[in-house]
């Protein structure tokens, strides 16, 4: 059995970390949106999940322009979800119930209205009040042009100009400028900002935008060209680290500083970055003196496909293991379309597209995703490394797919001139009992509605309930507790097309059928099931645990 508990400093490398968009977890003052005390009010859901950690999106001061990715302030609580102390309740009650705590820092830039981008626009061009961000002239007779042309990943230039002409960088909204990590002042303030949430008692971070907060900014910037719109896709098609403002090898001399921040302290602090890199690169992040880990979006980008998330299964454990890291895996999470309906899409399928048609194009089978997600998920947590779920998947929710245009809080939606409907739908509040506004989320609305199918996916729904997605996870995670002991797998070569099997310690093994047909069932005691299973056989869409 694996020890997860706090003696053990790589309690990590195994871990089921819980994420929290707080935003839509439980709202305890009934203002419609979710908050501090109401995450602290159901950390029972957590613990009797069975999770061994949660992981916080931003709860820091913000006027919502992503989402609290744009933070006013990074070492205080946004009053609408809380206080510092209710912060401190909340970590001393997760750790009374035995989970550790993992906040988002977002380093890459701070919301225009933190006081030092304020300062930035009273302060005179080539001030050291302007240094701490990307100011720079414009191209053009006038200096009217952009001065390079980088592309926001939101969409758009990169660059806006201020009142007296100069231009500043945000690689995301435009009210969310880029720091310049190349001052000394922005990397001493984080350090005060590691320290300042350690202090406090959480256990790891994860890093926004790991990939991001090195740029090259020797004069005269340079121009991307047409490598792609944000850049992240044009990776692969430049020579690695030469990219002007993802993934550069500066970035490191970063992460190895925090780490003897994380390092000071008992048991280390951990950290895992949001690095949307080529898996090679990736482990970069996750090297024994940086962070220790890297979210793995490659396998939640493959399709369901046996033969493709072979390849990405094994892939990330090489490349992890040549890095000391361990795996991590993810299927859904605040940015993408929740894994229920995402892996029920035809390959090739634009997400985009099919969440502009209010998921009607093509109408999705939603008891088919859901089918198809309990698979998913119980061959995930059969992986060697550590699982990030996501709020609401345990319940088996479905993407929110046709939100109504107005009610879209996404600034993707705007910045885009209204061409990519943005994120909203996995975000919406998350359904607690089968009656009441919404649905126990609060006493009152919910800041982004709720279908009325959300009824039947609610805890109060499921809880105790036979053969329920929640009952699923609790019993998928009860055991995963009991049998993970090593990081090795075995993969079995005889499978029938579209079947994965793999074994970990002895014993305990996994068999997926992501195929059209059943097939026989591998002999073996049945410890756990995706789906019923009839006369011996494996049917599609089916994972069982076998002892
Ligand atoms: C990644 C976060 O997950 C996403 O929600 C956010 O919009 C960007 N980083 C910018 O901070």
């Amino acid at each position: 059995m694996a020890d997860l508990s706090s003696r053990n400093p790589d309690w990590w490398r195994q871990a089921v970390v819980y994420q929290v968009y707080p935003r839509s977890f439980a709202d305890a003052d009934g203002d419609g949106l979710g908050d501090l005390r109401g995450v602290t009010r159901r950390l029972n859901h957590l613990a009797a999940l069975g999770v061994d950690a949660l992981w916080l999106s931003p709860f820091y001061p913000s006027e919502l322009a992503d989402g609290g990715y744009d933070v006013a302030d990074p070492r205080d609580v946004d009053p609408r979800l809380g206080t510092l102390d209710d912060f401190d309740a909340m970590v001393a009650e997760a750790h009374r119930l035995g989970l550790k705590v993992i906040v988002d820092i977002v380093p890459n830039h701070t919301s225009h209205q933190h006081r030092w981008f304020q300062e930035a626009l009273r302060a005179a061009p080539g001030s050291p009040a302007r240094d701490r961000y990307v100011f720079r002239p414009g191209r053009g007779e006038h200096g009217e042009l952009p001065p390079t042309d980088w592309q926001s990943v939101f969409g758009g230039s990169a660059w806006r100009r201020v009142p007296d002409g100069q231009w500043y960088l945000h690689l995301f909204a435009p009210e969310q400028p880029d720091l310049n990590w190349g001052n000394e002042e922005v990397r001493a303030d984080f350090r005060t900002t590691l320290r300042f949430w350690s202090d406090r008692g959480v256990d790891g971070f994860r890093i926004d935008v790991a990939h991001g907060l090195a740029k090259d900014l020797t004069e005269p910037l340079r121009d991307i060209g047409d490598l792609g719109a944000t850049g992240e896709e044009a990776l692969e098609r430049v020579p690695p680290g030469s990219h002007p403002y993802w993934d550069r090898d500066e970035v490191h001399e970063i992460y190895r500083d925090w780490r003897k921040i994380f390092d000071s302290y008992t048991p280390p602090r951990t950290a895992v970055a949001e690095a949307w890199v080529p898996g090679a690169r990736r482990a970069l992040y996750a090297r024994p003196d940086e962070l220790d880990q890297a979210f793995n979006f490659e396998y939640l980008q493959a399709g369901w496909d046996a033969e493709e998330l072979r390849g990405v299964i094994a892939g990330s454990l090489a490349t992890a293991r040549a890095a000391g890291a361990s795996a991590t895996w993810v299927l859904s999470n605040h940015d993408v379309v929740r894994h229920a309906s995402r892996l029920l899409l035809p390959p090739g399928t634009d997400d985009n597209a099919w969440l502009l048609s209010g998921g009607r194009a093509p109408a999705l089978d939603e008891a088919a995703g859901l089918r198809r997600a309990r698979a998913a998920t119980l061959l995930m947590l059969a992986l060697p490394g550590s699982s990030y779920v996501y709020q609401g998947e345990e319940l088996g929710l479905p993407e929110v797919a046709d939100l109504p245009t107005e009610v879209l809080q996404d600034p993707i939606w705007e910045q885009t001139g209204h061409v990519r409907k943005g994120r909203d739908g996995c975000r919406v509040p998350i359904p607690w009992t089968t009656t009441g506004p919404s649905y126990g989320f609060g006493a009152r609305g919910a800041w982004l509605p709720q279908p009325p199918s959300f009824a039947s996916y609610a805890v109060e729904a499921q809880a105790g309930t036979e053969g329920s997605t929640l009952e699923l996870y609790r019993t998928a995670l009860r055991l995963r507790r009991k049998l993970l002991d090593g990081e090795e797998l075995t993969w079995s070569d005889d499978t029938p097309a579209g079947v994965l099997r793999f074994s970990r310690s002895e014993g305990w093994s996994c068999v997926a059928n992501l195929s059209a047909r059943a097939v026989p069932l591998p002999s073996g005691d049945v410890l756990l099931s995706s789906a019923p299973l009839t006369d011996g056989q494996l049917p599609p869409d089916t994972t069982v645990w076998l002892a």
